[in-house]
């Protein structure tokens, strides 16, 4: 064949297989290699296209917009290395400005990215707006593996919130996100439920309660996480405050320099309106809290609740009646669901 020839045939098929390969498998890979065009409206068209589930970034990205709202799954995946080609995050960054996903009915997955000043203090009348500055989930769920979350700002859940819906959140950190009123970082509700393994907390402010977290009406489990220096500067719950029928299981983590400026609970707080809050502590470790309420220095448990202590309770345990706390391993023996 005349070289010509060949040429269009390998430029046709290379044009053929460009064009099959994110429709075929739902993925689109941007980064680097095409810093040319931001990667930015790359995201951006992945999010719209109705057939790309996966977006695989490989470089950084400074939004100059909010995220438009999610209308399927989709899961975005980082995949950048730094000058010697070693992994590393990728940073989303929202210049203390934009929000990021927020997804009705759908699944959002984040992994290896660097969420940072990401920002939804609006004040609307639709539920999701205010809460969960990356990522907001009703009747969805989020799911984040090896992602950092630094300096994002919400009116509450600075970071991540989930409404009827499951939140997976595992190896993260939390840093120094921030709420105008409760959940300097997480916000799990309505049915939500919480499954955050071996992460780690610090820095994270509330306006209001739950410096860290917040469950309410709600299922929150904390396996092998440490908070560190999160604050609750009006409120209840330094770390995390667990209210309105909540439950959740609390295993092998460790609360260090977590502080209720006003309030009680300086590490966690339980609190319960109508019926029991099931709660179990094991094996948990609590150093250095403080909270404005005496004797509630760690843990505060309020009203109508029942909380489990695997295998001690603590000092700065403080219960008011007809709250209680009880030494019982049950629970702590089965493995979280
Ligand atoms: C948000 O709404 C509340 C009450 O609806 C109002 O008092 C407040 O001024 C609003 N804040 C902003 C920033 O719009
Ligand atoms: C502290 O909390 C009390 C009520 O619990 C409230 O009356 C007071 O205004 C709060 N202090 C500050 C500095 O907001
Ligand atoms: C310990 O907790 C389990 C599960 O919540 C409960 O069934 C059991 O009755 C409790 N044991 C005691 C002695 O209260």
């Amino acid at each position: 064949m005349a070289p010509q020839f060949m040429m269009m045939v390998m430029m046709l098929w290379f044009g053929i297989a460009v064009m099959l390969l994110p429709s075929e498998t739902g993925v689109v890979s941007v980064g680097a290699a095409n810093a040319g065009i931001s990667v930015e409206k790359h995201l951006v068209a992945a999010l719209k296209d109705p057939k790309v589930t996966q977006f695989v970034l490989t470089s950084d990205v400074v939004l100059t917009a909010s995220l438009p709202p999610s209308k399927k799954d989709f899961a975005l995946v980082g995949r950048c290395r730094d000058q010697r080609q070693r992994p590393r995050l990728c940073v989303v960054d929202g210049q203390g400005k934009f929000l990021g996903f927020k997804s009705e009915g759908y699944y959002v997955g984040m992994s290896d990215v660097h969420f940072k000043n990401m920002r939804d203090t609006r004040n609307g009348t639709y539920f999701g707006d205010g809460t969960g500055a990356v990522a907001f989930a009703f009747n969805g769920k989020i799911s984040a593996t090896r992602c950092v979350f630094e300096n994002n700002k919400a009116l509450s859940a600075g970071a991540l919130a989930v409404r009827d819906s499951p939140l997976l959140v595992t190896d993260c950190q939390f840093r120094n996100n921030r709420a105008l009123f409760q959940a300097g970082a997480i916000r799990v509700y309505s049915n939500g439920v919480g499954t955050v393994r071996r992460s780690v907390f610090s820095g994270n402010t509330a306006g209001t309660s739950g410096g860290a977290a917040r469950a309410y009406e709600g299922r929150l489990n904390l396996i092998d996480c440490i908070f560190r220096g999160n604050t609750a500067r009006n409120g209840n719950g330094g770390a995390v405050i667990f209210g309105g029928d909540s439950s959740g299981v609390l295993s092998k983590s460790e609360f260090v320099g977590n502080t209720a400026r006003n309030g009680s609970g300086g590490a966690v707080e339980v609190e319960g309106e109508t019926a029991y809050d099931y709660i179990n502590f094991c094996s948990c470790t609590f150093r250095g809290n403080s909270a404005k309420i005496r004797g509630s220095f760690n843990v505060n448990i309020a009203a109508y609740t029942r909380v489990n202590f695997c295998k001690n309770k603590p000092q700065g345990l403080r219960v008011v009646k007809p709250g209680k706390a009880a030494l019982n391993c049950t629970v702590c023996a089965q493995p979280v669901e």
